[in-house]
């Protein structure tokens, strides 16, 4: 289990949402491997999100359908994994989902996917998601993450900047291509 601190996510909506307000300061948000069921609460969460996140994720309008979400839950372990976080509101709510597809060509290397909600965003969930699925692939035998994102979403560079491993990073087709390093993973 883990203890997000949302009062600095509080601080910082204050400045331009102050209906925000009102969320708690503390969330109790838990990690776990993602069930094929699952995949209903992960396209809640979907349904939920800012078209500014949605854009970043995806980089089109595009909502993933519930069948594509089953069908990343249902990965085989060597050929990727899935994390979602979750709170108990008072049933359980998925607020994060983070995995990693394995690239079939080269098996040391994947591709991850990161997405926290709106609300729970700024607060270090991201980071944590980032490092455990970061964990989980080294544990299977990927020594890199490898990943494309839109060059004015500072939001993921910070995110990987401050999980502390290594990484490297240059434009490729109007992108930005990401290289995160496993070795050592701190
Ligand atoms: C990218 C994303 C997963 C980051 O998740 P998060 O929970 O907000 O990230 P964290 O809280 O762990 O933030 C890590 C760092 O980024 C900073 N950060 C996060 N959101 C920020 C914001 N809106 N403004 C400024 N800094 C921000 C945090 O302050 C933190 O830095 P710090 O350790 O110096 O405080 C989340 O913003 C998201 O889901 N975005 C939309 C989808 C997306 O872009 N996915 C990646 C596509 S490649």
């Amino acid at each position: 289990m883990l203890e997000v601190d949302y009062s600095r996510e509080y601080e910082r909506k204050w400045q331009i949402a102050p209906q925000f307000a009102s969320r708690p300061c503390r969330v109790n948000v838990r990690i776990r491997r993602a069930k094929v069921s699952d995949a209903q609460h992960m396209l809640e969460m979907h349904q939920r999100l800012s078209q500014e996140s949605v854009f970043f994720r995806y980089l089109r309008g595009h909502l993933p359908t519930l069948e594509e979400l089953q069908e990343i839950c249902s990965l085989d372990e060597k050929d990727g994994f899935v994390l979602i976080a979750s709170i108990e509101e008072p049933e359980e709510k998925v607020v994060g989902i983070s995995y990693f597809c394995v690239e079939p060509q080269n098996p040391a290397s994947a591709e991850p996917a990161i997405l926290v909600e709106d609300d729970y965003q700024g607060c270090g969930l991201g980071k944590r998601l980032f490092k455990k699925l970061a964990q989980h692939a080294h544990n299977f035998g990927v020594s890199e993450f490898v990943c494309y994102a839109h060059p004015a979403n500072h939001r993921v560079f910070r995110m990987i900047e401050r999980s502390g491993m290594r990484f490297e990073r240059k434009y490729f087709q109007g992108m930005k291509e990401i290289r995160v390093l496993f070795n050592p993973i701190q």
